[in-house]
């Protein structure tokens, strides 16, 4: 076993090497620019890259030509809700979604308001779960939007993704999923769904940093998104700029795997998880559980150690990578927004860790990581003036 372990794969995953293998000509003998029209070193970029699409369509259920390509979750997350907004403010100017929403959205909507446009944070229950009721009631006939993460960064949970695109799709109101997350690891069917847009990162599935696409449903006449980049009219006029053929390559070959091997590794991925929860859980009281057990990721577990702060425990646990879950502000590192909007209390949000497991982690390194835990949350607790 090597240390450090990495359990962070909701920060980033490592590139499988199948996915750098694949991408690799098209750094050297394959450098084409995919709208060189008039030479095979172009036809043999654009053929690359309208493989992937196909690659990436196949497992969200879209079509090709519903895909489009950007720089990853951060420029479609942008993309799908001030493209969709500014292109639709004639219809209506509400915009509904969730405090718990990743910030790419979040800041996406505050910009969104300072142009007119009203926004309502809907309220999530105590496990990080959507009120069907209260979306319901929050509708006006001036939404055109909801957007909603499909599966949470932090605390793991997967949405009712069905049942809110039914109540969007029976309103008319457009259904945006921000699926970084989710997207191969948990399936997705864009039809079935009623999803109009999602967005996707190709780092977080064992593809590059710097590339991800936007899912754009196809309709008649095409849904109106107002550009966030102009310039050679690239990916039918939604995103100028020469596309990052290896990136997308990669993207395309990470989706792939991801759709094959996705029942296996999810079961793989969640008996680990599942081995790290009841460890960690038989060897220490006072821990909690941030987020539904029953509708989460399958590699995602956050837990929170009563009487201990998480930097410190961060700083003891300092062989393995895991994060806080928690964002941390410049000088001052505050409670995650997203433990806070659950409900949990500042004590148990600065006590918490997100344990983020991944295709290349063992049993053999969630028991070593179970012992540093266990360890470390005792020790840190006999210091504790609060246990005295
Ligand atoms: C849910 C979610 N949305 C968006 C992003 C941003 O993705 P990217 O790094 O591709 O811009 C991330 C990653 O941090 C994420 O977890």
């Amino acid at each position: 076993m090597k240390l450090p372990i990495y359990f962070d794969h909701h920060a980033t995953t490592p590139v499988d090497p199948r996915v750098l293998e694949a991408m690799l000509p098209y750094f050297t003998e394959k450098f084409g620019n995919a709208a060189s029209r008039s030479h095979r070193f172009g036809w043999e970029a654009a053929e690359a890259v309208e493989t992937a699409r196909k690659q990436v369509a196949r497992l969200i259920h879209a079509r090709p030509q519903e895909i489009l390509f950007t720089s990853g979750a951060t420029e479609s997350d942008n993309l799908a809700l001030k493209g969709v907004a500014r292109a639709h403010r004639e219809k209506g100017n509400h915009i509904i979604t969730l405090p718990t929403e990743h910030k790419a959205v979040l800041d996406s909507c505050h910009r969104l308001e300072q142009e007119g446009f009203r926004v309502t944070y809907l309220p999530v229950n105590r496990d990080g779960l959507i009120d069907l009721d209260r979306l319901k009631a929050a509708f006006t006939p001036q939404t055109i939007l909801v957007s909603v993460m499909a599966a949470h960064n932090e605390i793991g949970v997967v949405q009712a993704l069905t049942a809110i695109g039914q109540l969007c799709g029976e309103r008319g109101v457009l259904f945006h999923t921000d699926a970084a997350q989710a997207a191969g690891k948990i399936p997705i069917h864009v039809e079935s769904m009623q999803i109009d847009l999602l967005s996707i990162s190709a780092h977080k599935m064992y593809g590059p940093k710097g590339v991800g696409a936007l899912y754009v449903r196809e309709r008649k006449p095409p849904l109106a998104i107002e550009p966030l980049i102009d310039g050679g009219g690239h990916e039918r006029g939604m995103r100028s700029g020469t596309l990052n053929v290896p990136g997308i390559v990669g993207l395309g070959k990470a989706c792939e795997i991801c759709r094959q091997e996705m029942p296996q590794e999810s079961e793989r991925l969640c008996s680990l998880r599942d081995r790290l929860r009841d460890g960690i859980l038989s060897r220490l009281d006072d821990v909690y559980v941030n987020g539904s057990m029953e509708r989460r990721l399958p590699h995602n577990l956050n837990l929170s150690f009563a009487s201990v702060d998480s930097e410190s425990l961060l700083v003891a646990l300092n062989d393995i990578a895991l994060s806080t879950g928690s964002a941390c502000t410049s000088a001052k590192s505050e409670p995650s927004y997203v433990l806070k909007a659950l409900g949990v209390p500042d004590e148990l949000a600065y006590a918490s860790l997100r344990f983020g497991l991944g295709r290349f982690n063992t049993e053999e390194e969630v028991d070593y990581v179970v012992d540093r835990v266990a360890e470390a949350v005792t020790n840190l607790r006999s210091l504790s003036p609060a246990l005295e």
